[in-house]
């Protein structure tokens, strides 16, 4: 099987063992129906799945496992499935992101610790696929990625809905009196109504689609519907294509390299991509080692267009990505601004890849020469109330307001805001900035997705679709609007977004880059020695997690998850 020469699989340090080591190893596993023979050193492949019916954008992966297995085993490996920790975005209080690092140590552990050469990721709501490719980075062991895929176009009443953007949208028709609470709740089973992750190009897309620009899976994950036998297709071929790759020993960090990462930065910008992307790939950059800052998104990515015409910037869903060509047709699109050389997963350069992408709808994938917005990606601001930075994306944001003067509302927290923004007596108006406090990675805690803070009735009632918000949070890819996020520091460690009050002025210049509260130095250290640290969590996770978090500019991961430990343990458990 192997050459003298050559290392021992890594499973065969359990498998190929004799005496009572080998028996513990293999025994158990025979309770399965293993033949003998599937221990001789062939690649094992751990197929991590994020399935669960808490997960609901999650649960065709139990389907598509099997797929993946018929192509491991026609390739001459020995699939081995295990479930993980899976975030369902919509059910998890008080967010999901609280539990991302949590659910990477699961998947990292899990992987480590088991007699696995090569994984295949199956993932799909919003922090499945960061969780995943966070804790296999952290062993990296040659890897690949295969999502659920987005579900069927949300339809109500002959009218396409996006997911989540549906939902912002009819919200504010119902606060606004032009929706009935009726129609709004049947309103609700026509937008999610197939297995899938959400279909527009909320944060689940938006990682599939870095997943896919990263190299990580194979050539058009990023779009195929979860339903569309194609996926199952795919699914096939991943198996097989990750037996070859531990054959290959293409680990993790031989594709996931800087230039990768551009790479990445640049596709998010092309396809209008959401916030979330910032976060989750400044921590996978952390866990291999690979220099990228937050100004990197900045540097690399703002000046491109987006050439994709989906929810939630633009009119159309997943499915029509798909149709008209999907991820591959973006990426030739923005060829001069790529680095082709990039390798991928199967085993050829992302500039192989793409070379024939065709697109089959121009209204769909704009060229480079007619993009749908110009200067798209995402911009870094900094100012004294953002030393750190904070990020905005102004493609998703309202052209008159990308430079504004205001005077700052001041909420000190999510339910301070939610308690008084309905109000009639709000002392508000649609030239003011909404700030909102303490909704950072400690604060929340786990930085929810709440800075797109809805409007006031009495502005909406007047026609106002969109005002300056400002916080630490972070927002849902499926949202919109002029909003400033992930203010670093943030206020629950004493930023000077801790500092605002009501009636301060408060400048934004997107083009300028800058995000400045206009109080003198002396007045605010004089609030600074009032300002109170919030209270730390008694025990368990919410206590770990407080203790360790990074702040958002550094991709709020733990401090003491990032890097990695490799793949080697040594002592065996009997
Ligand atoms: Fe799960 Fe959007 S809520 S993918
Ligand atoms: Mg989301």
């Amino acid at each position: 099987m192997d050459s003298p020469d050559k290392p021992l699989r890594r499973s065969q340090a359990w498998f190929g063992r004799e005496g009572k080591q080998g028996f513990y190893y293999r025994s158990w596993l025979k309770s399965l129906g293993v033949p003998h023979d599937m221990f001789d050193g062939r690649p094992v492949i751990g197929i991590c799945n994020t399935w669960s019916e808490l997960a609901p954008c999650n649960s065709s992966l139990r389907e598509l496992a099997e797929h993946v297995k018929r192509g491991v085993y026609e390739a001459g490996g020995f699939p081995l499935e295990f479930p993980v920790m899976s975030l369902g975005e919509t059910q998890m209080r008080p967010t999901a992101m609280l539990f991302r690092n949590l659910a990477s140590m699961d998947v990292e552990e899990s992987i480590r610790a088991n007699p696995i050469d090569g994984v295949v990721l199956l993932m799909g709501c919003d922090k499945t696929t960061p969780s995943l490719l966070l804790g296999a980075a952290s062993v990296d062991l040659p890897t690949i990625g295969l999502s659920g895929g987005p579900a069927l176009s949300g339809n109500w009443r002959g009218n396409p809905i996006g997911s989540g953007t549906g939902v912002i949208q009819m919200s504010e028709m119902v606060r606004a009196g032009e929706m009935s609470q009726q129609e709004f709740v049947d309103a609700e089973a026509c937008m999610q109504r197939s297995k899938g992750s959400c279909m527009t190009m909320g944060t689940a897309s938006t990682m599939a689609c870095m997943v896919e620009a990263l190299g990580m899976s194979l050539p058009e994950n990023a779009a195929i519907p979860a339903v569309d036998a194609r996926r199952f297709r795919l699914a096939h071929l991943t198996g097989r294509r990750i037996v070859r790759m531990v054959e290959e020993d293409l680990r993790m960090s031989r594709i996931l390299t800087r230039a990768a990462f551009e790479n990445a930065i640049r596709a998010n910008a092309a396809v209008g991509g959401s916030t979330n992307a910032v976060i989750h790939l400044l921590a996978l950059a952390g866990r291999l080692g690979v220099p990228l800052t937050l100004q990197d998104w900045d540097d690399i990515g703002s000046k491109l267009p987006c050439l994709a015409d989906l929810k939630p910037s633009g009119q159309h869903l997943m499915e029509d990505f798909y149709y008209a060509g999907g991820l591959p047709a973006v990426l030739r699109e923005i060829v001069g601004e790529l680095d082709l050389d990039a390798l991928t997963a199967n085993g050829r350069t992302l500039g192989e890849n793409i070379a024939d992408a065709p697109c089959w709808n121009r209204e769909v994938i704009r060229s480079i020469d007619a993009p749908f917005k110009p200067e798209a990606g995402i911009a870094v601001l900094r100012g004294n109330l953002a030393p750190d930075g904070a990020i905005v994306k102004p493609s998703a944001a309202s052209p008159h307001l990308l430079r504004h003067r205001g005077r700052a509302v001041v909420f000190e927290n999510i339910e301070d805001f939610r308690a008084r923004i309905d109000d009639e007596a709000l002392d508000i108006d649609e030239t003011c900035v909404m700030v909102l406090k303490n909704c950072g990675p400690r604060g929340y805690p786990g930085m929810a997705e709440v800075g797109n803070m809805p409007l006031p009735p009495k502005l909406l009632r007047r026609g106002v679709t969109d005002m300056v918000r400002i916080s630490d949070a972070r927002m849902s890819g499926t949202a919109y609007g002029t909003v400033v996020l992930h203010v670093s520091p943030e206020a629950a460690v004493g930023g000077s977004l801790a500092l605002v009050r009501d009636g301060d002025s408060i400048e934004l210049d997107v083009p300028g880059r800058r995000l400045h509260l206009d109080v003198d130095e002396a007045e605010l250290e004089r609030r600074r020695v009032e300002w109170r640290e919030a209270p730390r969590p008694a025990r368990g996770w919410a206590r770990l997690y407080f203790d360790h978090v990074q702040q958002a500019h550094l991709g709020a991961d733990l401090d003491i998850l990032v890097g990695g430990s490799g793949d080697l343990v040594e002592r065996d458990s009997h």
